[in-house]
């Protein structure tokens, strides 16, 4: 039996990187996986075949997270594909960096709609079904620089920060209901969002690590795998950084 046996994750902005990590790492432990990406291309199909090689149920779904309604849909065909959401993880994310002088008002609204409009909209749709259960883990991802703001990132710090208070206020709103909420702050982590980085930039974080690495996408799944399980049962509105030590 492995830890998430019998249980269905929906899982945002799975196709590839952490959120891909995620996936597996929760099929590994026998959950059943639905994931959204914005398109499902030959990239999102091998990942949708490398999950269910795992011997689980696998579904991908292309949908806009930032969309309200598309969102609502997606559910809704997720209850209906595998009659139950247990754990919901709000992964999709993407950066648009700028100085604030510089930043344009597409930059700023576009990164919070993904970022955090996103986890609202998947919350509000998959609340429901949750408290109907009267169970259910909601991880969302947020970053050290929600926790600790980053120059260049104003954007990206304020929806991630958005993320944790996010997560904060519904475990309280539905910890009654026996539903869980927590947020994991990753930092460094070598991915495709961190691989357009230059050399100087990636040394410079290095020198900051105490443990003199980059994080892995699988160091951020194991960490998203405590909170989704049982493992975690009485772990609620808290925040993990998964940092390499980098912020104490
Ligand atoms: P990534 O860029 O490799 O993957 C993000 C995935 O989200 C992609 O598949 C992308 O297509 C999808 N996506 C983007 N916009 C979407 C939308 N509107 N609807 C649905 N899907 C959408 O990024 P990575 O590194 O895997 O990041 C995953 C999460 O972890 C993000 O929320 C990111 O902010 C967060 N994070 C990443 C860190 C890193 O160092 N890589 C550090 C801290 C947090």
């Amino acid at each position: 039996m492995g830890l998430l046996t019998g249980k269905t994750a929906l899982i945002t902005g799975a196709a590839r990187g952490i959120g891909k990590a995620i996936a597996l790492k929760f099929a590994e432990e026998g959950a059943n996986i639905a994931f959204t990406d914005l398109v499902i291309d030959e990239n999102g199909e091998a990942t949708r075949q490398e999950i269910e090689a795992k011997g689980v149920k696998c579904v991908g779904y292309a949908s806009n997270a930032a969309d309200f309604a598309q969102t609502a849909e997606v559910v809704e065909k997720v209850h209906a594909d595998f009659g139950s959401i247990d754990i919901l993880v709000n992964n999709a994310g993407i950066t648009k960096d700028g100085l604030m002088m510089r930043m344009s008002e597409q930059q700023w609204d576009m990164v919070i709609n993904v970022n955090l409009k996103s986890a609202f909209n998947f919350i509000h749709a998959c609340t429901p079904i949750m408290m109907r259960q009267k169970a259910g883990s909601i991880i969302n991802m947020a970053s050290v620089v929600g926790v600790h703001g980053n120059a260049g990132q104003a954007n990206y710090a304020a929806s991630k920060a958005g993320m944790i208070a996010l997560a904060k206020s519904i475990a309280q709103e539905l910890g009654s209901r026996g539903i869980r909420a927590n947020a994991i702050a990753p930092g460094f982590i070598l991915t495709d969002m961190t691989a357009a980085l230059s050399d100087e930039v990636r040394a410079e974080w290095a020198k900051k690590i105490p443990l003199r690495r980059g994080g892995t996408p699988e160091d951020v799944a194991n960490i998203a795998t405590f909170l989704a399980s049982d493992m975690s049962s009485y772990v609620s509105g808290q925040v993990i950084q998964v940092d390499g030590g980098m912020n104490m």
